[in-house]
């Protein structure tokens, strides 16, 4: 039997090689194994955790689903939806909520990470966040949730949920633990200017990042202005040891040409940089442009995106619809 694959990246703009190489060419890949039946969201009500301006975000949802159809997720045999247009998201996570303990959202380092020392500043939905996501994924059931490595815990905290709602309302394997799907190798691609941050869409200095929106010429000039360090490339893995941005490169470099990173080092072992980084901008190039001019053009139909995300949410609503209505009567309602 195939897997019941479901995952959601945030539509909050400057969407990047570190979504693509951690999350969506992992999904296209699951797509398109066979049997599997997959569902990706574009996670709206997790945007407006932190504030956003409508028009903007108007704009990113229908990017990200761009993004989605351009790095090759087929509409028609996946479900690509956004969240707010299924109640049910909305109505599972008050639910699941109420049977989440505080201290196990506590313990999450995302939150902390985020909040920073705004603590008692930042929204309740910041707080409350990984209980939207537990709820996204257990009203499909799904089996599988491929995620970059930041998201491990809360897959984590969405099994405890499970658990105990089955525990609290009888139902043993009612609601179904996920299993974490993360790339062994390259699950955290890190910033272009500092090897030990990881590379984010929110990073001010848009030099940190190749998005997926990048033209060539951009491409080029980022990885011109990545940081590296004075040695040349290693001769062995071990050698990469306190060299972060160096291993950061080798390793993008590896997952764009789906080899192992062994396989790079002796392609560049003992080279400079400079000959390495021109072979990191053409594979990238081969990659990241036909994405970004897909994106482009898919951009310009605004009336077939959202009538992707409309039929998507008709999908995804028969099933979830189906879940929550179970919910709600174990529940009592
Ligand atoms: P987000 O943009 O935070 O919604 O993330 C969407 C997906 O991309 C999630 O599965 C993240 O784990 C993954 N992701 C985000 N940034 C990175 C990164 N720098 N390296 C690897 N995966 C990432
Ligand atoms: N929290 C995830 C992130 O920031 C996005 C997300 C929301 C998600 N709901 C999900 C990922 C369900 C996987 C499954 O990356």
């Amino acid at each position: 039997m195939g897997k019941k694959i479901f995952s959601g990246v945030q539509p909050t703009g400057n969407l990047h090689l570190g979504n693509y190489l951690g999350a969506i060419k992992n999904f296209v890949d699951l797509q398109n194994e066979k049997e599997n039946q997959c569902i990706f969201c574009v996670v709206d009500l997790h945007a407006i955790t932190v504030k956003q301006d409508p028009k903007e975000l108007k704009k990113n949802i229908r990017e990200t689903a761009a993004t989605f159809i351009a790095s090759g997720i087929d509409p028609i045999n996946s479900i690509i939806f956004n969240q707010s247009m299924v109640p049910a998201h909305s109505e599972a996570a008050w639910i699941l909520s109420c049977v989440s303990r505080i201290g196990w959202l506590n313990r999450m380092t995302q939150f902390k990470e985020k909040a920073g020392k705004n603590k008692e500043k930042v929204s309740i939905g910041l707080y409350s966040y990984p209980v939207l996501m537990a709820a996204d994924i257990l009203l499909y059931d799904a089996s599988h949730v491929p995620v970059g490595d930041d998201q491990k815990q809360h897959l984590e905290l969405c099994r405890d949920i499970a658990q105990k709602f089955n525990n609290d309302f009888n139902a043993p394997d009612f609601l179904k633990s996920p299993e974490p799907l993360i790339q062994k190798e390259f699950s955290r691609i890190m910033s272009l200017k500092d090897g030990i941050k990881k590379m984010s869409k929110s990073d001010p200095s848009d030099l940190s990042r190749i998005n997926l929106t990048d033209s060539k010429d951009e491409i080029i000039n980022k990885i011109k202005k990545a940081k590296t360090d004075p040695l040349q490339l290693p001769k062995e893995t071990k050698d990469l040891i306190e060299r972060p941005e160096a291993e950061n490169l080798l390793g993008i470099y590896s997952s764009l040409k789906n080899q192992d990173l062994e396989k790079s080092i002796s392609e560049f072992s003992g080279k400079n940089f400079a000959e390495f980084k021109d072979k990191l901008s053409e594979i990238l190039i081969e990659k990241i442009e036909p994405i970004s001019e897909e994106i482009k053009k898919l951009l310009n139909d605004e009336k077939y995106l959202d009538k992707i995300l409309l039929e998507g949410s008709n999908k995804a609503s028969i099933i979830a619809s189906k879940k929550i209505k179970k919910i709600k009567e174990l529940v009592g309602f």
